[in-house]
């Protein structure tokens, strides 16, 4: 969704790649090849004070089995990075295949009802970190930043788990990239 950086393509190019033209193919090329990458599709909860949010992310995986991480990639100027940066905390909440309409509803800064407890009207809790966890997440974990890695325009963080759990029907098939007309990165 988002364009990569500057609107030129962007290098390293390989060595039989040459001119211009030749490198806005590279660039397209590459970028279909990275697309065939298959990912899940999730909702990163984070929360700062009274300030929360929800985002769909596909940049989401565990990265070590002690202790247990998951990284999640995040743009620096989304609203989630702030929340993440200040609080060190985010949840990830997978999504029930069913559900998918789910995710574009969450693709720019949630309208929070605390009294109602919902985001964009999607019922929610707080977690034991005091990020949100949507109620209707087959399953979710919740994180602490251990490590934040700049790269370009994202930041990855990477969490420990602190709690994981399941909502539902831990057999609920779980909603992937594939399952949307929709990619990100790339
Ligand atoms: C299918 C899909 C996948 C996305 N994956 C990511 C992602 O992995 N990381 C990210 O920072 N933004 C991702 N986005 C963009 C965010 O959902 C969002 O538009 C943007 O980061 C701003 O979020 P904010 O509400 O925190 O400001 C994705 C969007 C779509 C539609």
């Amino acid at each position: 969704m988002a364009a990569p950086g500057g609107s030129g393509p962007i290098g390293p190019y390989p060595k039989d790649v040459s001119g211009e033209e030749g490198e806005i193919e590279y660039d397209k090329l590459r970028r279909r090849v990275l697309w065939t990458f298959p990912y899940g599709l999730y909702i990163v909860g984070s929360r700062d004070g009274d300030r929360r949010n929800g985002m769909t992310t596909n940049w989401v995986t565990q990265v070590s089995f002690e202790p247990k991480c998951v990284g999640i990639g995040v743009e620096k100027p989304a609203f989630t990075h702030e929340l993440i940066d200040a609080s060190g905390v985010f949840t990830v909440c997978t999504v029930a295949r069913e559900d998918r309409a789910i995710v574009r509803k969450f693709t720019k800064p949630v309208e929070v009802d605390e009294a109602a407890m919902t985001l964009n009207g999607f019922a929610f809790h707080d977690g034991q970190t005091g990020a949100p966890v949507l109620t209707q997440a087959p399953a979710y974990v919740e994180c602490e930043v251990r490590s934040a890695v700049e790269i370009g325009q994202h930041t990855f963080f990477i969490g420990e788990v602190v709690n994981a759990a399941f909502q539902g029907d831990e057999d609920t098939e779980v909603l992937r990239m594939e399952d949307t007309r929709m990619n990100y990165g790339g």
